[in-house]
């Protein structure tokens, strides 16, 4: 990783922020594709575009207590939406109630909150009229789709898109990180082609990002490689590696409930363990966990993702330094649990509460003490040997090497226990 990136795996969690019109439609932000709304009635979202209680500062204070480090607001989304005052389009919330400059203010907060910076940009346009119309664009089945497309350049929308993103990296100061989405190169439907790093400009596109921001993560969706690869929705079941077998530096998407613009009626909300665990398995594999909200029409977090955000934050609270700056163990963890490690801290955290005994293959003679994290309380450490008979309460023994914990029956009253180990 590039020096000037170190703050990335530093920081391990991340907010994500999907927030738009279709905050408005409260029923996914692809909403417009998959009830295939035309443009020019998708529009009249505008006019109900308050809000009136938009105020980033207390989503940055959120974030800060939840323990994220930077946060990634959607610019635009693929219906074309911005979320900032561009000089190339009307369609923006400067046509809207609210009338003014979001994200300026959201960057401001947040930055005012000591958090990190990046922009979500749609490379997507489903408003723009000179974007062809193509698999997932609402117009797809439209009779005359062919005619559509004969009027529409590419080359007009990729001086289009090329033009907000200099808007973006030249108008807001420094932005830390750069989240395009998304390319879909061969994806075809009908007789509409898919679009990918040619259609984009992707080569000139991130060469011009690279010149106005050089410090800048961006990742890997323009169809070039980026500085990390961005899973989405799942848990990798290892440390990400590229083709040559090297590890890649990577963080996975998630949301609360499946959908990342708030949608009233989804009540999957995904439990505080849960959200715990997937951050604890991620870091365990050298990952960042970049947790999304939705923000509703008016603005606000909506009181689900408030409890999820409250509850990871006091998690975070007293387990915050087995996540920050923490990363894989070369050490293998037993079932159910997960290691972090930030230098000759050992960090075990425990899936599945067993009862008595947690032994733990090769760290026998390697650790100093041991304690659980969240009340620093002292955990007994044994070596039991190899050849020990099992008789009543005495444990039979275990392979050589093994370093045996001694638990407590009931288990902390918290997320994930945490039981750190100081090494030799
Ligand atoms: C997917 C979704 C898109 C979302 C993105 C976030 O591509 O379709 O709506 O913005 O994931 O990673």
């Amino acid at each position: 990783m590039r020096p000037e990136h170190a703050w990335f795996s530093e920081a391990r969690l991340g907010m994500f922020v999907h927030w738009g019109l279709y905050s408005l439609a409260a029923r996914h932000e692809w909403v417009m594709s998959r009830e295939q709304i035309p443009p020019e009635d998708y529009e009249r979202y505008l006019r109900y575009f308050e809000i009136d209680r938009y105020d980033p500062r207390s989503w940055a204070r959120a974030a800060k207590v939840a323990g994220m480090r930077y946060a990634v607001l959607t610019t635009k989304h693929h219906d074309g939406f911005c979320l900032f005052d561009s000089a190339l389009t009307d369609y923006s919330v400067m046509s809207t109630p609210y009338g003014r400059d979001a994200l300026a203010k959201f960057v401001d907060a947040f930055r005012g909150e000591g958090l990190r910076v990046g922009f979500y940009h749609s490379l997507l346009d489903w408003h723009h009229p000179d974007f062809p119309v193509d698999a997932h664009h609402p117009l797809r089945d439209h009779p005359a789709v062919a005619e559509l497309n004969a009027s529409r350049s590419m080359e007009r929308y990729r001086d289009y898109l090329h033009g907000q993103v200099r808007e973006l990296l030249t108008g807001y100061g420094r932005i830390d990180y750069l989240f395009f989405d998304f390319s879909y190169p061969g994806r075809g439907y009908r007789d509409l082609p898919g679009k990918g790093a040619s259609d984009w400009g992707s080569v000139e596109l991130l060469a011009m990002v690279r010149e106005l921001q050089p410090d800048i993560i961006v990742n890997d969706r323009l169809d070039l490689p980026g500085d990390l690869v961005t899973p989405e929705q799942y848990q990798p079941s290892g440390p990400m590696v590229g083709a040559d077998g090297e590890p890649l530096v990577w963080e996975a998407c998630q949301t609360l409930n499946g959908s990342w613009g708030y949608d009233r009626d989804n009540r999957d909300d995904k439990p505080v363990e849960l959200l715990v665990r997937m951050l604890v398995d991620g870091v365990s594999k050298g990952g960042n966990l970049l947790l999304n909200v939705g923000p509703t029409g008016r603005g606000e977090l909506d009181p689900s993702a408030r409890q999820a955000l409250a509850g990871l934050g006091e998690w975070m609270d007293r387990h915050g330094r087995s996540v920050h700056g923490a990363g894989p163990s070369v050490f293998e963890a037993p079932a159910d649990c997960r290691y972090t490690q930030r230098g000759d801290r050992l960090y075990l955290h425990v899936f599945s509460w067993p009862f008595g005994h947690l032994h733990l293959p090769g760290l026998a003679g390697r650790v100093a003490y041991a304690q659980l994290l969240d009340d620093a309380s002292e955990i007994g450490l044994e070596e039991i040997a190899p050849h020990q008979q099992a008789q009543n309460v005495r444990p039979g023994g275990q392979p050589a090497g093994t370093l045996t914990l001694r638990l407590p029956t009931r288990q902390p009253a918290v997320a994930v226990p945490v039981i750190e180990l100081f090494l030799r």
